[in-house]
C-alpha cells in the first residue's frame, strides 16, 4: 500500500506545475524535533507542512520503518515535497486529521508537530493577499479552493460581525469606529487591493504603524481562514489519538493560539471524586512557552513573535 501512495505523491509532484518557488526557514528546529521525536520507529504527523524545513528535519531522525504524514491545506507546498517512502503527503486542512487517520488505520501516534499561522511564502509571494504592502486583492486564502476572501468578508459582514473580529482576532481597541466605517463606505466602494485597504486604514492607526496594520490584516486572515476553530479542533483530535508518551509541539505566533494551547495542554481529565485528586490529560506540559534564541531571532526576524509548548500525553 505504502509504495502505491509513494507513486501517486510522486506523480502528483510532477503533475502539479510547480509554479510556485516557495521559500521558508523553518523555527525553533531542533528545540521542536527533539521534543517531538523520541521513537525513530514511530508514526509521525507534520500537520503544517509548508517549506517542509521540518518534516525533512524528523526525517533525518526516523529509521525505516517509520512513518510521516504531512498536512497543508496550500497545494503550493507541493513544490518542496520530500521523494521519501516514509512520507505520505495529505493536502488538506489538518481539522480533518483524524478522517485520514482512520482512512490509513492508524490508530496511534507518536508525535504531532504544528507549526502555525502562513508561511514567509505566502507573505513573499505577491499574488496571496497576505501583506499589507501588496498590489494583490485583498484574498488571503490559504486553501484556494475555499470560496470566502478578505473582500468578502469586508464587503458583507455586518457591523458587529466586523467589530468583533478586529476586536478579539486584532486585538484593536478602535475596532467598533473601524467597523462602523467599513459598512458605511462599502457603499460606494470596493477596496480592490491590500494596498488600498491599509491606505483607506491609515486614519485610525495608533502607536507603531507597521504593527498596527499587521493586527489588522492578521484579523482578516485569522477570519478567512477560521485558524481558532481548526486549531481547537487538532488539539482534540491529536491528543486523542496519541499514545501515552507521545508528544504535542505546537510552535504558535500570536496569543490567541497560545493561550488556547497553553489552556489545552493544563486541562483536567477528570476529577476522582473521592480523593479529590485530579487526572490530567498530559503528564507534562511547557508551563512557561519555549522561544527562540536571540541568534535565531536576529538571523531570522519571523522567529521573533514565536512561542513553542510541548506536552506529553499521560
Ligand atoms: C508556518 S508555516 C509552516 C512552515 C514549516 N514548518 C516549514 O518548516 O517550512 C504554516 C503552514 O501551515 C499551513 N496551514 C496553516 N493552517 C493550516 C490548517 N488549518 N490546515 C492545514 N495546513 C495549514 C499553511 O498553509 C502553511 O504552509
Amino acid at each position: 500500500m505504502i509504495s502505491l501512495l509513494w507513486l501517486k505523491k510522486f506523480l502528483d509532484v510532477k503533475m502539479s506545475e510547480q509554479k510556485y518557488n516557495y521559500h521558508h526557514v523553518p523555527v525553533l528546529l531542533n528545540e521542536s524535533i527533539e521534543a517531538l521525536v523520541q521513537d525513530p520507529s514511530g508514526v509521525y504527523l507534520d500537520v503544517t507542512y509548508g517549506g517542509g524545513g521540518h518534516s525533512k528535519e524528523i526525517l533525518k531522525r526516523l529509521d525505516d520503518k517509520a512513518f510521516l504524514f504531512g498536512f497543508d491545506q496550500d497545494d503550493a507546498v507541493k513544490a518542496n515535497l520530500p521523494l521519501d517512502d516514509r512520507f505520505i503527503w495529505i493536502k488538506s486542512n489538518f481539522k480533518y486529521l483524524k478522517k485520514y487517520m482512520e482512512y490509513f488505520k492508524i490508530e496511534k501516534l507518536d508525535g504531532v508537530l504544528a507549526d502555525l499561522g502562513v508561511s514567509s511564502f505566502h507573505f513573499d509571494e505577491d499574488g496571496r493577499g497576505f501583506s499589507f504592502q501588496s498590489q494583490a486583492s485583498l484574498d488571503m486564502r490559504m486553501n484556494q479552493e475555499q470560496s470566502l476572501r478578505a473582500i468578502d468578508v469586508l464587503m458583507n459582514y455586518s457591523e458587529a460581525q466586523l467589530t468583533a473580529i478586529f476586536f478579539e482576532y486584532g486585538e484593536l481597541t478602535n475596532a467598533k469606529k473601524i467597523a462602523q466605517r467599513i459598512v458605511q463606505d462599502r457603499k460606494n466602494r470596493k477596496w480592490d487591493s491590500c494596498i488600498s485597504f491599509a491606505h483607506w486604514a491609515e486614519d485610525f492607526v495608533y502607536g507603531k504603524r507597521n504593527k498596527w496594520m499587521a493586527q489588522l490584516f492578521q484579523a482578516l486572515r485569522i477570519e478567512v481562514n477560521q485558524e481558532l476553530t481548526s486549531l481547537q479542533m487538532l488539539l482534540e483530535d491529536a491528543t486523542e489519538l496519541l499514545k501515552p508518551e507521545g508528544r504535542l509541539v505546537i510552535i504558535s505566533y500570536h496569543s490567541l493560539e497560545d493561550r488556547l494551547v497553553k489552556n489545552w495542554m493544563k486541562k483536567e481529565r477528570s476529577i476522582d471524586m473521592i480523593y479529590g485528586r485530579k487526572n490530567y490529560i498530559f503528564s507534562s506540559w511547557s508551563k512557561h512557552a519555549i522561544i527562540p534564541s536571540e541568534a535565531e531571532q536576529e538571523i531570522n526576524s519571523r522567529s521573533r513573535s514565536a512561542k513553542m509548548r510541548v506536552a506529553t500525553k499521560a
